[in-house]
C-alpha cells in the first residue's frame, strides 16, 4: 500500500534526526513536517538521549509543541548561534534554493537559519520545482502600517499580492504582521534580483525566498528518504 503524505513526513523527520549527535543548540522549523522532527525529538529526550541538548523554536507553535513534549527550549538572546535548524518548505529546486513561509513563520525561520551552523530541510517529494513559484506564491510579510502602498510596490514588481486571510479577517504573523501570498505570472526567473528589490521596499518584514541557504534536503518518497546535499 502506498504511504500517505503524513508517513513520508515522519520519514524524512526521522532520517533528519540522523544527524542530531553533536548538537548542543538545535534550531525547530514551523509547519506539519517540521511538526513530525519536533516529535521524534521529544520521543528521543523522552527516552534519555539528548540530554545537553537546547532548542530555539521558529514560531510559538512549535515553542507550545516542543514544550509540552519536554524539550527544553532557549531563544537567540541565550544562544546566539545555531549549530543545526530542521525545517520544512513549501517548495525546493534542484540547487536547493527554497521558498517557505505558507505555515505564516517565514521571518522567525529566516532569523534562525542564519544564524545557524547547518540547515537542513525535511520534505516530501511533492515540494520539488525546477522553478521557484513554479507551484507556490512567494509569501511576503508586511507590517500592518502602509501595507497598501507596500501592495503597490509589490504589483510593480511583477507581483499579485494576495492579502492572507483567516476567518475574513486579515491573518496576523507571531509578530503581528499581514502576509501578502505574490503568484508572479512570469514566473520567478531571477529569483536573486526579485528577492532584493522586495526585501528593499520599506514595510516589508521579509520574503520567503531562501537562496542558497539550506546545506541538505531530505526527500521522502516511496522509494525511501534521500538526502540532497548543497555542491
Ligand atoms: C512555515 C513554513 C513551513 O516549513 C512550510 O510552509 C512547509 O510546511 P508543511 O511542512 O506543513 O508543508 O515555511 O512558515
Amino acid at each position: 500500500m502506498a504511504r500517505s503524505t503524513d508517513e513520508l513526513k515522519r520519514l524524512a523527520a526521522e532520517r533528519a534526526a540522523l544527524f542530531l549527535e553533536g548538537v548542543r543548540v538545535l534550531g525547530l522549523g514551523t509547519g506539519s513536517t517540521a511538526a513530525h522532527f519536533v516529535e521524534v525529538v521529544g520521543e528521543m529526550v523522552q527516552a534519555g538521549d539528548l540530554e545537553d541538548m537546547v532548542a530555539i523554536p521558529t514560531s510559538v507553535a512549535t515553542e507550545k509543541q516542543a514544550h509540552e513534549l519536554g524539550i527544553t527550549i532557549t531563544d537567540l538572546e541565550s544562544h546566539p548561534q545555531v549549530d543545526l535548524t530542521v525545517d520544512g518548505a513549501d517548495e525546493v529546486s534542484h540547487d536547493l534554493d527554497l521558498i517557505k513561509g505558507l505555515g505564516g513563520a517565514l521571518t522567525r525561520e529566516k532569523i534562525v537559519a542564519s544564524a545557524s551552523r547547518e540547515l537542513i530541510i525535511v520534505a516530501d517529494d511533492s515540494k520539488m520545482v525546477t522553478a521557484l513559484g513554479e507551484k507556490s506564491p512567494l509569501p511576503v510579510e508586511v507590517m500592518p502600517f502602509g501595507w497598501k502602498t507596500v501592495a503597490l510596490k509589490l504589483q510593480n514588481l511583477g507581483a499579485e499580492p494576495d492579502l492572507r486571510c483567516k476567518g475574513g479577517k486579515p491573518f496576523k504573523t507571531d509578530q503581528g504582521n499581514y502576509i501578502f501570498d505574490c503568484m508572479f505570472a512570469a514566473g520567478i526567473t531571477e529569483p536573486d534580483a526579485i528577492g532584493k528589490l522586495i526585501d528593499s521596499i520599506p514595510g516589508v518584514v521579509a520574503q520567503g525566498m531562501f537562496l542558497g541557504m539550506a546545506d541538505r534536503v531530505i526527500i521522502a518518497s516511496e522509494g525511501g528518504a534521500r538526502v540532497l546535499e548543497r555542491s
